[in-house]
């Protein structure tokens, strides 16, 4: 099974499975991981799922909508590899993707 880096808040970098068909909030939230708090359960409402994906990965993801993009923008911590984890279907393609949970709005 294809895995991803999950690095939290607090600098501890997990390796967690990647389910294919799930989203990447849903596989970082179903590992365990709290802090990262999904309030509105991948509607691209509430940018609570916000993470970084590290720049050498940024290449292998879909490109984001418009919503997405407009909500990333309601955070003060945007940067240019920000995305919303549950925007981000888990493929195979995107094996070994590296992200950090962006800090709390
Ligand atoms: S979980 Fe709310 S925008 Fe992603």
């Amino acid at each position: 099974m294809p895995r991803l880096s999950v690095t939290m808040r607090d600098g501890e970098t997990r390796e967690i499975e990647g389910e294919v068909g799930l989203s990447v909030m849903e596989l970082i939230r179903d590992a365990g991981v709290d802090e990262l708090l999904a309030l509105c359960g991948g509607c691209c409402s509430c940018a609570t799922c916000h993470v970084y994906v590290d720049p050498a990965d940024v290449h292998r993801l879909p490109p984001m909508s418009v919503d997405e993009d407009e909500l990333l923008d309601s955070s003060t911590h945007r940067s240019d590899t920000s995305r919303l984890s549950c925007q981000i279907l888990f493929s195979d393609a995107l094996a070994d993707l590296r992200i950090v949970i962006a800090p709390e709005d």
